[in-house]
């Protein structure tokens, strides 16, 4: 947070109706997106159940570019399934595409035409798509989009989450919005989607998360469920101290300046990576870099989740905390069999104002040497495998004894000097 958001903090207003606090994250969020109406939530994933509860039935379809796993978890809940209709660029690992997020039009045409529209729910785009390295979509694309569902009278959805990131390369990598304001690409944005929902964490640097919409219809139906899930249309399970964080957080994301860092530090370790011959996500995108574990330790079978074991041994190498985002993050299908991942990402997230040059270097010296001993990682097996979200909870082990050979190497090369 910065020295501002922590100083509104000291200001907020906890009354229980008529808050002070509320009318001004209101006015905000109406300022920045443009909609009329706003519902506040405890997280991100909360405004996906609210999002989902009200516009899922059980057997319809949910078209996006990517999915994400608290959305996909809080659709197949709803009896609705997940359909992924990204471009053929989305999993080429290493590509110059500056748009790898963008979602298919003609597929979503042949969607339609196949199913009908009254299948499908909701289409969704996710801004900065968290699962496949954080490649953004274009600005061109969201109005493609938006061009077919209301030819079919489709309701659009934004998940806005990494939207800074995104933000940021839509003014730096199409040439349309080169010289366009953060602001006015935010307007221009939320003015194409019925609603628009976020992780405050992420796009705000405080705890909460809200759902905005333009539409006094959706906005009515969603409604309800906010005092039921989350308290009352006031506060929405924010403490009002975060929402005061929130109010300035969001607009420090109209910063330009503010949201470079991220995206800046992102490209300077996938390139100093990339050239030490370690296989990275290209071109670098937002959220963190994101190195590929299929290839990194392509001796490792895909059902030994090679991005789990690759997250362990860069933390056992480094003390570098990096999330795995592969098959271990994926859900088991309904008669128990195991999707593999598309990819197998091991996530070195670089939130802005984290991390600083330094560290991004001792990371990419730790991960230089890893790769050279990679022959030594092993894959990882279940000892508990939880049926929700089985990546929070769930326990594997090592497949033998490479995490000690790992570490004896470690000892070999460095000794007890660091
Ligand atoms: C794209 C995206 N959507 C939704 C969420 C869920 O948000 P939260 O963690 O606030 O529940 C996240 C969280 O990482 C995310 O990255």
């Amino acid at each position: 947070m910065s020295d501002r958001q922590l100083g509104a903090m000291m200001v907020a207003d906890d009354s229980y109706a008529g808050s002070a606090t509320y009318q001004r994250l209101e006015a905000k969020i109406r300022e920045i997106f443009g909609h009329e109406y706003f519902l506040p939530a405890h997280q991100g994933r909360a405004a996906e159940n609210i999002i989902s509860q009200t516009l899922v039935k059980p057997g319809q379809l949910v078209p996006m570019n990517y999915h994400f796993t608290t959305t996909k978890a809080h659709i197949t809940l709803n009896g609705g399934t997940v359909e992924e209709i990204y471009g053929d660029v989305a999993l080429e690992t290493t590509s110059e595409h500056p748009f790898k997020g963008d979602l298919d039009t003609a597929k979503l045409e042949a969607m339609i035409a196949k199913h009908g529209a009254d299948k499908i729910a909701f289409v969704r785009l996710e801004a900065g798509t968290n699962l496949i390295g954080g490649q953004p979509i274009s600005l061109a694309n969201m109005h493609a989009v938006r061009k077919v569902c209301d030819q079919h009278g489709l309701i659009l959805v934004f998940d806005a989450s990494l939207l800074a990131d995104n933000l940021w390369f839509i003014k730096t990598r199409e040439e349309a919005y080169r010289n366009a304001s953060i602001r006015d690409i935010t307007l221009e944005i939320s003015s194409l989607f019925d609603i628009v929902y976020f992780s405050a964490r992420k796009i705000g640097c405080a705890r909460g998360g809200g759902i905005t919409t333009k539409s006094e219809d959706l906005y009515k139906r969603m409604r309800g469920l906010v005092p039921l899930y989350e308290g009352f249309l006031t506060y929405g399970g924010m403490s009002v101290r975060e929402m005061e964080a929130l109010t300035v957080g969001l607009d420090e994301t109209m910063d330009e300046d503010m949201i470079s860092q991220g995206p800046i530090f992102i490209d300077y370790m996938v390139r100093e990576l990339d050239a030490r011959g370690v296989p990275v996500i290209t071109p670098p995108g937002g959220l963190g870099c994101h190195v590929n574990a299929l290839k990194f330790l392509d001796h490792v079978p895909q059902s030994q989740y090679p991005a789990g074991a690759l997250a362990s041994a860069v933390y056992i190498a480094g003390g570098i905390r990096g999330m795995e985002r592969g098959t271990l993050s994926e859900q088991r299908n309904p008669d128990g069999s195991e999707p593999m991942a598309s990819m197998e990402l091991v996530r070195l997230a670089l939130p802005r104002r984290v991390f600083t040059l330094s560290q991004v270097k001792y990371a990419i010296d730790r991960i230089t040497w890893l790769h050279e001993n990679r022959s030594i990682v092993g894959g990882l097996e279940w000892v508990e495998e939880p049926e929700i979200l089985r990546f929070f909870f769930g326990r594997l082990r090592p497949t033998g004894d490479w995490q000690e050979r790992l570490v004896a190497k470690f000892k070999a090369d460095f000794g007890d000097s660091l």
